[in-house]
């Protein structure tokens, strides 16, 4: 259980909730994620909790911070939940995105960059000495947010809004690229990645059941023709590993 200190409309649709965890708890990395109960208490409507990635944690409060754009009943539901009201959840679930002591070129969509935050304050605070560049693009005007927390991060924010944000990114920058998105804006940055001989961490966005390996609702195929689950074996993969560069899409 996790009592919700914050649940606050940001813009279009996109709602952030922080919520106060037990002491003794994990708080998790960025890339990990939650399961959230979202049907009120004593119902079972919706049966499913859904996956929402952390977008940033406070140790020293024993909070995690998530960002959710509402899409769906389950995320309706989150976005009446209020401050008071506690909230059963589970996590932190599956594998963050790893760091390494280099330059790193970070791509997100939309609400998706959600996890990229926390992975850039991980990064700046494990390397200080290292440049993170972040690449984030919109649909239109009234969905751009997170600017302002990314260039507090960042040693530059390249904003894009209604195009293509992979098409401002220059492969050659860096040798480590991180993106969260849409399948479709991943797939562009895997493409552009694999091109360039360049490695990219995505993070798989599957619909989920369990969350925790049993379902299998989550599999996906990768490179050697063996079977992952999103959830427990991911949901960050390398590139390589979960999308087919000749065939230009995730294997499925
Ligand atoms: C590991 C992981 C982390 C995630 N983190 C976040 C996050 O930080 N913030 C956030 O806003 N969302 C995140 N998502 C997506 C989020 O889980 C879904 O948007 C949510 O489950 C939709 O629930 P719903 O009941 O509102 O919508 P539903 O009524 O279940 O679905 C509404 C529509 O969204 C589609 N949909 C549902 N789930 C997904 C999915 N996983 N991928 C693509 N389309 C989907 C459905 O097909 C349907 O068209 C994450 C997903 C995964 C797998
Ligand atoms: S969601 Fe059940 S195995 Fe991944």
């Amino acid at each position: 259980m996790a009592l919700i200190l914050q649940n606050v409309a940001l813009c279009n649709n996109t709602y952030k909730m922080t919520v106060s965890m037990p002491t003794s708890s994990d708080l998790g990395v960025s890339g990990q994620f939650y399961m959230i109960k979202v049907s009120p208490e004593h119902s079972c409507d919706p049966l499913l909790s859904r996956p929402i990635s952390i977008f940033d944690t406070d140790e020293s409060n024993h909070t995690v911070t998530f960002l959710y754009m509402v899409v769906g009943r389950g995320t309706e539901l989150m976005s009446r939940m209020k401050q008071g009201d506690e909230l059963t959840l589970t996590g932190p679930l599956g594998h963050g995105y790893p760091h390494f002591d280099t330059d790193v070129t970070l791509i997100g969509g939309g609400v998706g960059a959600a996890p990229l935050y926390l992975f850039a304050k991980e990064h700046k605070a494990l390397y200080p000495q290292r440049k993170i560049l972040m690449h984030i693009g919109f649909r239109n005007e009234n969905e751009v947010l997170l600017t302002d927390d990314f260039a507090a991060l960042c040693n530059g924010v390249k904003l894009n809004v209604g195009g293509y944000v992979t098409d401002d990114v220059d492969f050659e920058s860096s040798s480590l690229f991180y993106t969260c998105g849409t399948m479709p804006m991943m797939a562009a940055a895997a493409k552009h990645a694999s091109a360039h001989k360049k490695t990219l961490y995505v993070s798989l966005d599957t619909h989920m059941a369990c969350g925790v390996g049993a379902c299998l609702v989550c599999t996906c195929k990768t490179q050697d023709g063996t079977k992952k689950r999103a959830c427990k074996d991911g949901p960050v993969f390398e590139a390589s590993q979960v999308y087919d560069a000749e065939k230009g899409c995730f294997y499925e």
